[in-house]
């Protein structure tokens, strides 16, 4: 017969906290509270990287039915809600003390964070690619096991792999004599007209220069006409400035500008969670710094890194979907927005189709 404490493994869980202070002979009442903080984070990265790791399965197939971004969708947002969770959890470490925390400190030398492979498995399963990395000596930090672990479970591909492979299938960009690029650079053309149109028409009526409105006008033209030139592209992914294929780039335009067509609400919300993902990975990052500053001023980290600095640097710049955030600088008003032909409006409306 199972029994609680047995399918929990209470025995082992609860009998994993050893405070270093006390094996020195100082105890330092906090740090039974730093121990199990840590633990029940990296218990829920646990549970969070086996949301991702199912979500990149099933995105990896090569025949996705809308049925499965359902589900895709429903797990990216469970991992959400964890990650909202891990965000608040600071608060409770923060209950300690920057002095309490001094108590028991030096006895974790050179323990850190810094090591946890969970993380590591976390970010390179996202799909943070090396060259973004603040820091590249990460794996040197791990023991040999944890090495080979790390390499051994992020040997596939990437959630990003496979949210760029799913989108560059989006079906109906291009179809019957209708291509979404050059409809929607037309309609882009005519924005940026209107736009020209009215700053002349102020200036006229004030009695302004137009010089600078207009060439304002022009760059925005510019960063959008090179979401739809093939070469112009390439050089800003050659750049760094964007990572995505065009073609899932413009698909997921193509989602998020006709979004409210029935076929096309799944994927919009799967983009969003995705998106969302990004950005609360971001925020602990930015949390866990923030609580950092407040423990160790500007004292380097245990881990051997600058730490305030450090990790202020990776919440800024190591995130994975910027492709995909920056999308809504990319969208117009509905005022302007295109009508779809009828013939691929009608088929939107229906979810027969699968990629
Ligand atoms: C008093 C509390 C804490 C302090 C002072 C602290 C300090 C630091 C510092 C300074 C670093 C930078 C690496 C280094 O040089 O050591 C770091 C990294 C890290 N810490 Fe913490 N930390 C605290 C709590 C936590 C908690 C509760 C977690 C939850 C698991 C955590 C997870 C991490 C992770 C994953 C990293 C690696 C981040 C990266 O390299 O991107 N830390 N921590």
């Amino acid at each position: 017969m199972i029994r609680y404490g047995d399918y929990l493994q209470l025995e082992k869980i609860l009998d994993a906290q050893y405070p270093e202070s006390d094996k020195h002979g100082q105890h330092a009442h906090e740090e039974m509270l730093f121990i199990i903080t840590h633990q029940t984070f990296e218990l829920w990265f646990k549970q969070v990287l086996c949301e991702l790791g199912s979500v990149i399965d099933i995105l990896g197939r090569d025949y996705v039915p809308e049925a499965d971004i359902a589900t895709c969708t429903a797990r990216v947002q469970r991992t959400n809600r964890i990650m909202e969770h891990l965000v608040n959890q600071f608060t409770l470490i923060e209950t300690m003390t920057p002095g309490e925390f001094m108590d028991f400190r030096g006895f974790l030398n050179p323990a850190s964070g810094f090591q946890s492979a969970q993380w590591r498995i976390l970010e390179r399963s996202m799909g943070l690619p090396e060259d973004k990395r603040v820091l590249r000596n990460y794996r040197e930090a791990l023991p040999e096991h944890e090495r080979e672990l790390l390499e051994r479970v992020t040997q596939g591909p990437t959630f990003f792999d496979v949210v760029e492979r799913w989108l560059s299938k989006t079906p109906f960009l291009e179809t019957d004599g209708y291509a979404f690029w050059d409809s929607y650079r037309d309609a882009v053309r005519n924005m940026f007209q209107h736009d020209r149109d009215e700053v002349m028409r102020l200036a006229k009526a004030d009695g302004n220069d137009p010089t600078d409105a207009i060439a304002q006008v022009d760059r925005n033209e510019a960063g959008f006409h090179a979401l739809f030139d093939a070469t112009t592209y390439e050089e800003l992914r050659t750049s760094g400035a964007r990572r995505m294929s065009q073609r899932a780039t413009l698909a997921a335009l193509f989602i998020a500008t006709y979004r409210h067509y029935p076929l096309l609400q799944g994927p919009y919300r799967f983009i969003d969670a995705v998106v969302e993902l990004d950005r609360l990975v971001s925020l602990w990052r930015f949390r866990h710094t923030l609580m950092v500053g407040r423990m160790i001023g500007m004292r380097i980290g245990t881990g051997g890194s600058s730490g305030y600095d450090y990790l202020m640097a990776t919440a800024v710049k190591q995130r994975v979907f910027d492709d995909l955030t920056s999308l809504t600088s990319f969208l117009i008003p509905s005022s302007h927005t295109p009508a779809l032909p009828d013939n691929i409006a009608a088929r939107l409306q229906f979810v027969n189709e699968a990629r």
